[in-house]
């Protein structure tokens, strides 16, 4: 990974910035990605975002924290909060923003214990997978205190698959509609593909009944997008 998403990160914080990230999937085209976007403070977080920071108690845990952005907003209220992510340059972000602790560190890798463990911003995204969700739900569940939460949210994506009479395009065959290639680019360098998952809440649902996780719609957003309470 040459950390594109991090350097991004880093020419903004350091007030250098003069051109958005790109992305792209394999079903969309070219869609900017503004940097501001990724330093946004609580009154510009769609509202899934604020329930569920209005949802977190005791120690927290942001995974994929980015910019850090949630962590800093339920520092300030209080709360003990730990940021990992797996981008280096996230990581100096969230540290220079004052995250007082923030490790670059993949979700896999933590063995911590926490009462409410945060995936924003398409937090099914890092499980890459329809197949590793399962893996990605146990270990998760491992992290939790008694009565710990993990909250989380996604988006149905069907609707990308719409085409103009009503009708969905996608093939019966192909794997599970919510599993994406990811392009990045950033001045006109190219990261190494990923692989996002956008996951329906029904299918997150079953995947949380089989690892013994319940699974609590809290929300829905404006967008097919939701918010869920797992523990
Ligand atoms: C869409 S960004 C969200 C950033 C931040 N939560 C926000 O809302 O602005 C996803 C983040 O997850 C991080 N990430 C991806 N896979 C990860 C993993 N396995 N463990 C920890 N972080 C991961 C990426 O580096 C990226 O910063």
């Amino acid at each position: 990974m040459k950390d594109l998403f991090g350097r991004a990160l880093l020419d903004y914080q350091n007030g250098h910035y003069t051109e958005d990230l790109i992305t792209s999937t394999n079903i969309s085209e070219e869609d900017d990605l503004p940097l501001p976007y990724l330093f946004r403070d609580f009154k510009d977080m769609p509202k899934l975002e604020k329930n569920a920071l209005q949802l977190a108690k005791g120690s927290v845990l942001d995974v994929g924290c980015g910019a850090g952005n949630h962590s800093l907003y339920l520092q300030k209220k209080g709360f003990t909060v730990k940021a990992i992510d797996i981008s280096k340059g996230a990581i100096e972000v969230s540290k220079l923003r004052g995250v007082t602790h923030a490790e670059v560190k993949n979700i896999l890798d933590e063995k911590d214990t926490f009462d409410t463990v945060l995936l924003l911003m398409n937090g099914t995204g890092i499980f890459q997978e329809l197949s590793q969700v399962s893996k990605y739900l146990t270990h998760l569940k491992s992290l939790l205190k008694p009565n710990g939460q993990i909250l989380i949210d996604s988006s149905d994506i069907k609707y990308m698959y719409e085409d103009d009479d009503g009708g969905f395009w996608m093939d019966a065959h192909a794997n599970y509609y919510g599993e994406l290639d990811y392009y990045l680019s950033y001045k006109g360098e190219e990261e190494t593909p990923m692989k996002w998952l956008y996951l329906d809440f029904d299918t997150l649902k079953l995947a949380c009944d089989t690892v013994g996780l319940t699974c609590e719609l809290v929300l829905d957003g404006s967008h097919f997008d939701y918010l869920a309470r797992l523990g």
